[in-house]
């Protein structure tokens, strides 16, 4: 009975630890982490590898074009940044595949993925609600979404930070990004 109560437990700590999680930026959308020559990205998918104390150990997968091995992107098109690093061999490169594993600090992550992106999406259902109802982020394409908020941020008289922020948002949660919004 012990022996299976510490497997279960081994279980359950392996599925915690499985989990996705987010990286979490309270302010701003950048999480330089100064130790290790990187900048992480507020809402990038994350998967926790360890904790020790107050530092965790998460893995980023993504991808990376031929001509730049210090960024990581969420998508084969490479429209979605996730991470940029100062030093070759950072991300741990296989054809178009990068991986990067780092540490941060527990604040700066969340399981919560509306938490880990309500910047942007705070942003968007304000500023781009004001002549029409919010559209569908979903109905349309990382590409398409380029074009879209390219003639609409005008409209929204929004900042280059702000800017910067709904983008994200919109490419995460486009028709081909990579999570959905009813998660
Ligand atoms: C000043 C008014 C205004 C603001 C602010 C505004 N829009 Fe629009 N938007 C329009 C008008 C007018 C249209 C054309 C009619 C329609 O589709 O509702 C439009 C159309 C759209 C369309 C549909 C285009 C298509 O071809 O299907 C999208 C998508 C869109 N807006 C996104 C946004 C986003 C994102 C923001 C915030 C950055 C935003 N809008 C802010 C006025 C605005």
């Amino acid at each position: 009975m012990k022996l299976f109560i510490t497997a279960l437990t081994a279980c359950l700590f392996m599925v915690s630890l499985q989990a996705k999680s987010y990286i979490y930026v309270e302010k701003g959308i950048k999480l330089p982490l100064k130790n290790q020559k990187t900048i992480l990205y507020s809402g990038d998918p994350v998967k926790v590898i360890s904790k020790k104390g107050d530092v965790v150990k998460v893995k980023l997968s993504g991808y990376v074009s031929k001509d730049d091995k210090l960024k990581l992107f969420a998508t084969k098109n490479l429209k979605l940044l996730l991470a940029t690093t100062k030093k070759i061999g950072l991300i741990k490169i296989v054809k178009n595949r990068g991986v990067l594993e780092v540490e941060v600090q527990k604040k700066s992550i969340t399981d919560d993925m509306d938490e880990a992106w309500e910047e942007g999406s705070d942003l968007f259902y304000d500023r781009c609600t004001k002549c029409h109802h919010a559209k569908i982020v979903e109905h349309h394409s990382m590409q398409d979404w380029n074009a879209l908020f390219g003639s609409m941020k005008y409209k929204a008289k929004t900042t280059k930070k702000q800017n910067a922020k709904i983008l994200r948002f919109l490419r995460a949660f486009a028709k081909d990004g990579i999570l959905k919004e009813s998660d």
